[in-house]
């Protein structure tokens, strides 16, 4: 394949999927999974905030890993100012040697070379190529092109435009897609742009190890693609939700002062982490068993969710119905 697929060796990865980073779904139990299914499993530092944990979590899994050589696992980090422990958690996975990092939003410099230091490989969430540029010349090992349709903070661009961009452009730098992916004939169809593989979020939310309540689940089988809207309202930046009552009741868009506030130099700092801490302390409400709040953020191809499995069933799958779409469009 054009597009380096050595790295997926070098990171143990069987099949070019990765579990992707979910703030408050993925857990430990999704980490082991997906590394049984001898995929790359990454989870978000944030999950893990209390003090001592995100060592704890990171010890267990390099043990894990040591004793089962299968797949392996990730750690995905927030680089940026509004996020108060991303020196932190940076500092705490570079001294366990994590070895696959994907750094979201601002400078992954510090990381990259940290990770370099022991033979760490790391990606950078890119939704454009301004900041494909910056990371590109920080000596990133790779992009996970985010695109339109993602869960979580989604992309503006369709990957079909975005990848191809990339590889243009930098084409020593492999692409990893993510947004709108939840079938093999969608893992395949991000390859023909160039990928190397795909980072997949929705899909897993209906897994059975997912840490969040039964309704959030039994809503990612029951909504269609019509049922996702973004909101500025949890973070500050586009989020996709599920359009139901507690998100009609928060509304889409920031008001007037809300927007002042982050875009004013002396306040933006602090008002867009009241605003994060805000958000989350919501969602971290509706993850919980019958809670009345119900902010659940979802990408689009909720449309192709049909049923709650469990991850290493969702894994087998993506293989099924990627040899089944080769052999369908001839490629042996
Ligand atoms: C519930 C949820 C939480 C997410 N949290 C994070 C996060 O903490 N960090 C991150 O980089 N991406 C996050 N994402 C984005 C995913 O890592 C991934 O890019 C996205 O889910 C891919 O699109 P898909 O949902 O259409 O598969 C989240 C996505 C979802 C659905």
């Amino acid at each position: 394949m054009r597009n380096n697929p050595d790295i997926l060796k070098e990171l143990n990865m069987d099949f070019p999927l990765i579990l992707a980073p979910m703030f408050l779904v993925s857990n430990m139990a999704m980490m082991k999974a997906g590394m049984r299914a001898g995929i790359m499993a990454v989870f978000p530092s944030l999950n893990f905030r209390k003090e001592g944990e995100l060592a704890a979590v990171l010890d267990e899994l390099n043990t894990y890993h040591q004793e089962n050589k299968s797949g392996n696992y990730g750690v995905n980090i927030i680089v940026q100012k509004s996020n108060p422990l991303s020196a932190k958690h940076a500092k705490i996975c570079l001294e366990k040697e994590v070895p696959f990092i994907i750094t979201s939003l601002g400078n992954p410099k510090e990381i990259i070379e940290g990770a370099h230091a022991y033979g760490g490989k790391v990606f950078c969430d890119v939704t454009n190529l301004v900041h494909a540029k910056k990371c590109h010349d920080l000596g990133c090992d790779g992009f996970i092109a985010v695109g339109q349709g993602a869960g979580g903070h989604a992309g503006p661009n369709p990957l079909q435009v975005l990848i191809p961009a990339l590889r243009e452009q930098f084409p020593d730098t492999p692409v990893i897609a993510a947004g709108g992916i939840a079938t093999g004939a969608g893992l395949l169809s991000v390859q023909a742009l160039g990928a190397i593989g795909a980072s997949v979020g929705t899909r897993f939310i209906a897994s059975e190890e997912a840490g969040v309540n039964d309704a959030y689940k039994n809503a990612i089988v029951d909504s269609g693609m019509d049922d996702i809207v973004m909101t500025t309202k949890l973070s500050g930046t586009p989020c996709a939700v599920i359009s139901n009552e507690s998100a009609k009741k928060m509304g889409l868009k920031q008001n007037a002062f809300e927007r002042w506030m982050s875009k004013n130099p002396r306040t933006k700092k602090w008002f867009k982490t009241l605003i994060q801490i805000r958000g989350m302390k919501k969602l971290e409400k509706s993850i919980l068993p019958n809670n009345y709040q119900k902010l659940w953020t979802a990408g689009k191809s909720s449309e192709l969710v049909h049923e709650v499995l469990s991850c290493e069933e969702i894994v087998k799958r993506f293989k099924k119905e990627w040899e089944e779409t080769r052999k369908d469009l001839g490629i042996i």
